[in-house]
This record gives C-alpha cells, sequence and structure tokens, in this order.
C-alpha cells in the first residue's frame, strides 16, 4: 500500500467526469488500498478516486467513531436506486477543500447499488450520516464538489481561502 497525493481545489481534475470500473480486479483492489491508507492519513471518512487523480467510479469510505474498530467500505460504480423526498441539512467538509466546513441539503436517505471490494453486487439502505457520505462522494463521480451546492459567493470564497492556505503552507 502506499499513500498517494490528494488533490486540492481549484485543481481541474476534480471537475472531471469519473468513468466506470470494467473490472473490479487485483489492480482495483490496490487502488482501493492506496485509497483507504490515505483517507485514514488525512484524516478522513470518505475519499473518491478522482481526487487521488484517477478519474474511475470508486469510492472508499470509513464511519466508525473514535474508539471503534476500523470498518472499511468499498463502493465500485455506486448508483442511487430512489432517494426520499425529505432532505436533511449537514455540515459537510472535503479533504480536497481543507478546512471549509458549510450546510449542504441532501434527501434523509437513499437506497444504492455497488459492487463491492470482492465485485459482487449489493443493495444497501442509507441514513444519516452514511447518506451525507455517499452522496457527496457521489457527487465526485460527477465533478461536483459540495461547495458547489453553495451560493456562488460562498463558492468563490472557499476556493479563495484554499488557495491562501496552499500559498502559506
Ligand atoms: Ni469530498
Amino acid at each position: 500500500m502506499a499513500l498517494r497525493e490528494i488533490l486540492v481545489v481549484p485543481n481541474p481534475v476534480l471537475k472531471q467526469v469519473s468513468a466506470p470500473v470494467e473490472a473490479v480486479d487485483d489492480e482495483l483492489r490496490a487502488l482501493m488500498d492506496d485509497m483507504l491508507e490515505t483517507m485514514y492519513a488525512a484524516p478522513g471518512i470518505g475519499l473518491a478516486a478522482v481526487q487521488v487523480g484517477v478519474p474511475k467510479r470508486v469510492i472508499v469510505m470509513d464511519l466508525a467513531r473514535e474508539g471503534e474498530a476500523p470498518a472499511p467500505r468499498y463502493y465500485v460504480n455506486p448508483e442511487i436506486v430512489s432517494a426520499s423526498e425529505e432532505t436533511a441539512p449537514y455540515e459537510e467538509g472535503c479533504l480536497s477543500v481543507p478546512e471549509i466546513f458549510e450546510e449542504v441539503e441532501r434527501p434523509a436517505r437513499v437506497r444504492l447499488r455497488y459492487l463491492n471490494y470482492q465485485g459482487e453486487q449489493v443493495e444497501e439502505d442509507a441514513e444519516g450520516l452514511f447518506a451525507v457520505c455517499v452522496q457527496h462522494e457521489m457527487d465526485h463521480l460527477q465533478g461536483v464538489l459540495f461547495i458547489d451546492h453553495l451560493s456562488r459567493l460562498k463558492r468563490e470564497q472557499a476556493v479563495k481561502k484554499v488557495k491562501k492556505q496552499a500559498k502559506a503552507a
């Protein structure tokens, strides 16, 4: 396993639409292992492949709380089968938009279909933080960042702030 570099805004790669994965093979599993290690090191709770410069439809997540055993989750070619009409707000952040946290409103519950680490098709219901995180990560696969859900002014302020941080680092 190896740590990968996490791209930050305004890197144009983050705006790319990711391509479907053709096969869940050892090469893809190696990518998912690297992504998980990179996410844990950041630290973060979710990461899309495009954030490490690989525009494939792959997500890793771990929603275990502090003190709980690690619970890695892998989503290949995820799709939302259905979403609730009810929405819920959540203050989101993103490893590609460091130090910025803003409230985003999304469907409160979604039903997912995806391939897991073994390449098996799974359907699963998500709510709460799980629903928030998986929808945020799936946005990345479409080249959409959580700041794209904000007003133009707030989005531009966020990007400016990240650029300033990068310069200061
Ligand atoms: Ni993100």
